[in-house]
């Protein structure tokens, strides 16, 4: 069995002020878990120590980067390297958001590198796939979404692949209100699941976390993540008002 997950995506937003008071209701609000659930906060790189200091003591909560450099360390302005999130203790880093591989255009093998880099580091990734709008209207983003999986990750052992976080989110119900149907969603973490398992078997397959991210929200979470194959979700928008993020928290079943 594998662990359900509500992760946060702040994206580029909030002051610091901002997001300390969000630290706070969130550290203070979401008190009991279910069993094997987790809650990690995608926070951007100033506000990480802040953010951890105001989350310390909570031990329901965990944080992640939203990216990180494709090198180890150097002359590089501007990157923030795993070895530096590591030496503040950052346990998660997403990697191959659909925004750093459109705006920054990030390549599938420099995300494999960053995949490396991090678990090298003992940072777990958040691997994000999903496939955009004219992909979905000729109905190939199950061979897509296949191609970013290939090309990132396969070359990972059995072990690293143990326990792996993915989080699919079709591009078009990116922050655009438009959200995939509960029905949409299984069927492509379905897909992801027997990708996984043709590669690694369905034993691990069957320990990764496969989180649905794509305009979540409270009132549609219960209904996302009640299939089978939806083991939580990747909240941007949402995830910056601490009451609809515990809402969606709330709304994950039972993990192991
Ligand atoms: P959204 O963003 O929830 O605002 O659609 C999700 C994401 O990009 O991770």
């Amino acid at each position: 069995m594998r662990k359900q997950i509500a992760a946060a995506n702040w994206k580029m937003n909030l002051t610091a002020s901002q997001a300390e008071t969000l630290a706070t209701a969130l550290a203070t609000g979401v008190t009991h878990l279910q069993a094997g659930q987790q809650v990690i906060l995608g926070v951007p790189f100033p506000y990480l120590i802040l953010v951890q200091n105001k989350i310390a003591g909570n031990q329901n909560l965990f944080l992640s980067a939203q990216n990180c450099a494709d090198k180890l360390n150097g002359a590089y302005t501007g990157e923030t390297s795993v070895e530096m999130l590591q030496s503040i203790s950052i346990p998660f880093v997403i990697i191959g958001h659909s925004e750093r591989r459109e705006y920054y255009h990030e390549t599938h093998s420099q995300l494999a590198t960053k995949v490396d880099l991090a678990l090298a580091h003992n940072i777990q990734p958040i691997f994000c796939c999903g496939e955009p709008l004219h992909i979905r209207e000729t109905n190939t983003q199950n061979e897509f979404v296949e191609k970013q999986l290939k090309e990132s990750l396969f070359h990972l052992s059995n072990a690293q692949m143990k326990n792996f976080i993915i989080a699919y989110e079709p591009i078009w119900a990116i922050g655009t209100g438009k959200t995939a149907s509960s029905g949409q969603a299984q069927e492509m973490h379905a897909h992801i699941r027997q990708v996984l398992a043709s590669q690694y078997g369905i034993e691990t397959a069957d320990t990764v976390s496969i989180l649905y991210g794509g305009s979540v929200k409270a009132a549609n979470a219960s209904e996302i993540f009640s299939k089978p194959d939806v083991d939580g979700g990747l909240v941007g928008g949402a995830s910056l008002v601490a009451s609809e993020f515990i809402s969606i928290i709330e709304s994950l079943k039972p993990g192991a």
